[in-house]
């Protein structure tokens, strides 16, 4: 019997038991009420609020002008959608790597604002007195290393991180820091498999992949790659499940054809 199938509600104590038995631990993103439903209604171990929003929901280019705000109604959007799975927002770029007060303040408005479960930051070293404050005020932080879409900027490139030795040695640091402070999982990503088997290994928390293989103890996607609604991007870890751009035109084709061509509404569809 799966461990997600015997739970009434995912937390952070569930991720870690399903570590320790071996069972795959399941992530996806949403950003609003009704995705959230359907993916929590299917089983779902964990919802990522990501701030993959800002391209997938808003159109821009990178995560990195997704405000707070912004972040908090697609939180509290998700939230009214759910009644299991373990809810995590990702916490925006400027809102938590100026200092720890400033960190705090932001992961505690989330929690307060939103009714989320956790927080994520992206970042190893340069965070890690964020992330323990945040601990100490009792909310959970997920921590993501490896390709950090927030600092976009200074890798200049989406490719693969960590290849080089310094980078895959910083990284196996940093994985063990994030650790330490007291992180409940940390998302790789994209990221050579092997090295993320070493990192999974390595820890006694759970380690969510994308693009890093299939030995992390969970995967995480982003709905709209997935689920074939947003079709420009197709890495090659992408595995897509459906292809709703390509549905959704049909049916709004078909749409358009039936008004103009008077068949919809017809007299069953009037009152
Ligand atoms: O914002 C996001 O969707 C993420 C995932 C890619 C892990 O951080």
């Amino acid at each position: 019997m799966s461990i997600n199938k015997e739970i009434k509600r995912i937390t952070t104590n569930t991720l870690q038991k399903m570590k320790a038995a071996g069972e795959k631990i399941t992530m996806l993103t949403a950003y609003d009420f009704s995705f959230a439903k359907i993916i929590d209604g299917a089983g779902i171990d964990v919802i990522l609020v990501g701030d993959s929003a800002s391209n997938v929901m808003a159109g821009n280019e990178t995560t990195l002008p997704i405000t707070m705000d912004q972040m908090i109604y697609h939180a509290q959007s998700v939230i009214r959608g759910i009644d299991r799975c373990l809810v995590v927002v990702d916490m925006p770029f400027g809102s938590y790597q100026s200092n720890s007060d400033i960190a705090l303040a932001s992961a505690i408005r989330i929690m307060k604002e939103t009714g989320g479960h956790s927080v994520k930051m992206e970042g190893g070293e340069e965070v890690v007195d964020a992330i323990k404050r945040i601990v100490s005020a009792g909310i959970p932080v997920m921590g993501h290393l490896g390709l950090t879409p927030q600092s976009i900027y200074k890798f200049g490139t989406y490719t693969v991180r960590a290849k080089e030795e310094d980078e895959a040695n910083k990284l196996r640091k940093d994985a063990k820091l994030l650790e330490e402070a007291g992180c409940f999982a940390i998302v790789l990503e994209k990221i050579p498999a092997a090295l993320a088997k070493e990192v999974s290994q390595s820890l006694s928390i759970p380690t969510i992949g994308i693009g890093a293989g299939m030995d992390c103890d969970g995967q995480v996607l982003v709905m709209h790659d997935m689920l074939g609604i947003n079709t420009e991007f197709k890495p090659r870890f992408l595995r897509q499940y459906l292809n709703i751009h390509e549905q959704a035109t049909r049916a709004v084709q078909q749409y358009i054809k039936d008004v103009k061509s008077k068949d919809f509404p017809n007299t069953s569809e009037q009152y």
